[in-house]
């Protein structure tokens, strides 16, 4: 068939000057950054894909938005904008800004999670079960088993396995879970989506037993484009459609809206329950600010419900998604082992297939964005044995299954020129594998501390 290519759905108004440092200085640089990336000024950086995080770049009609921001401290016009955006395409009626998404995890599990407590989900964000085992709760991951093998194609990688998730509830009762937490797409997963299907059976699931399902909707354009474009029946339905079926099933969210809403700060808890709303407002007035404000300037708001409406549109996720599958692609073609199938928001190298002469206690992933940095000035990030974290308890690392160097593309960004960039700079590093050798700890941080641990080469 004769299609023509996608191109953006949008031409480009102002440019943002990068500029490459040479090797040796980055080769200083990462150094002098203890080896580890984040450490790293970001004018040292050519193609940041550290995170698609608050990178985005705002539409005019976001800027023009901006100067219309309603500023005053309670009841602003803004937040109300906002709130329409909201109920309009999540259907779910009370809303409380935050200043992000981990603001409002704070808010919402204050509310909700006390000591002793299990939140079943498929494979929790860091930031999400850090709030939990913060709390003296636990996060017990039941994402299918298919979503453990890096190389498998599977179109709904970041599914429930709906017999563990019952499991769970039998074994701990339902009265010890606040919550279920669906994480659509799934980021610590790979950025995989959750089928429809899914999604409704898991609700089925927790309205049996009475517990609340809340999704962390970072990300849920994303999933709801992968629902159109993979999942059998529902290519007829519109992206907006699909957000409405997926929310249908849920009673409450909270969102980082720097990722799908398109703005560089920001977040919100959205709830169906009056009540619970109630309760939160208490911890969100004491942790984040007056209930119409949350943590956010009214400008930012106002940018926020023109996002979450871009953000939704088919031909900008169409565009957006083929970037990243264009630089899965590549990094395939050139026989880099990635994660199958491309995620949203991001490719994942598979750091153990690499280098598999590096032992997952040195930190293999790390290696490799690091050796990326100095190759091409590109920064990814380590989802792997740092970001996993010691165990709470025993403080023993936790090696997970797969150890990842994750490349997250911002939205409306970068070109596939800079695509092409990172596939020649990962092909050097892939050339000269064999001879890198691994990291060991030098200094890191109780908790969360792939932030600013320091490292060192290994000497042998
Ligand atoms: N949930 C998911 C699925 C996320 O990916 C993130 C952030 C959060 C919650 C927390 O939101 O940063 O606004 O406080 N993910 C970023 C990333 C940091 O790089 O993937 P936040």
């Amino acid at each position: 068939m004769d299609t023509a290519p996608y191109s953006e759905p949008y031409k480009i108004k102002v440019v943002e000057q990068i500029k490459q440092i040479s090797r040796e200085e980055r080769a200083q640089k990462i150094r002098e950054a203890h080896y580890n990336l984040f450490l790293l000024h970001a004018e040292d950086v050519y193609v940041d894909l550290l995170t698609d995080s608050g990178t985005g770049a705002m539409s005019d009609r976001q800027w023009g938005a901006l100067m219309e921001g309603d500023e005053s401290y309670a009841g602003s016009r803004s937040f109300f904008a906002m709130k329409t955006a909201i109920n309009d395409i999540l259907g779910l009626p009370h809303v409380l800004p935050t200043h992000q998404g981990r603001a409002a995890e704070n808010v919402l599990f204050s509310a909700l999670i006390k000591e002793g407590d299990v939140i079943p989900g498929n494979s929790h964000f860091d930031t999400t079960k850090g709030h939990i085992e913060f709390r003296k709760a636990s996060a017990v991951d039941c994402t299918i088993a298919q979503s453990k093998d890096p190389s498998l194609n599977h179109p709904f990688k970041g599914n429930v396995d709906l017999m563990a998730l019952e499991q769970c509830i039998a074994q701990h009762g339902a009265g010890r879970i606040p919550m279920v937490i669906i994480t659509i797409t799934c980021n610590s997963g790979g950025g995989q989506p959750v089928s429809l299907e899914n999604i409704r059976a898991v609700a089925e699931i927790t309205k049996k037993h009475g517990i609340p399902l809340i999704f962390d909707a970072a990300r849920f354009a994303e999933n709801a484009y992968f629902i159109k474009t993979r999942e059998s029946g529902c290519d007829n339905l519109t992206i907006r459609e699909i957000c409405h079926e997926m929310f249908t099933c849920a009673d409450g969210c909270t969102m980082s809206s720097k990722k799908d809403a398109i703005v560089n700060m920001g977040g919100f808890i959205a709830l169906r329950s009056e009540e619970l709303f109630q309760a939160c407002s208490v911890f969100n007035i004491i942790y984040e600010g007056y209930i119409t404000y949350g943590g956010m300037s009214g400008r930012d708001m106002a940018a926020l419900a023109r996002g979450l409406y871009e953000g939704t549109e088919f031909d900008y996720l169409h565009s957006r998604i083929s970037q990243t599958a264009y630089l899965g692609k590549r990094l395939v073609e050139e026989g880099i082992p990635v994660l199958h199938p491309f995620g949203g928001h991001a490719i994942y190298v598979n750091a153990l297939e690499f280098l598999p002469h590096i032992p997952q206690e040195q930190f293999p992933a790390q290696v490799l964005g690091v050796e990326l940095y100095i190759e091409g000035g590109v920064r990814g990030v380590e989802i792997g044995t740092v970001l996993a974290d010691r165990d709470p308890v025993t403080r023993e690392n936790r090696p997970p299954n797969m150890e990842l160097l994750r490349l997250a593309i911002p939205r409306r960004v970068y070109t596939n020129n800079h695509m092409e960039v990172v596939v020649w700079a990962l092909k050097k590093v892939w050339q000269r594998r064999e001879q890198l050798k691994g990291l060991s700890l030098t200094f890191e941080a109780p908790i969360m501390r792939h932030f600013t641990a320091h490292f060192t080469p290994v000497s042998s």
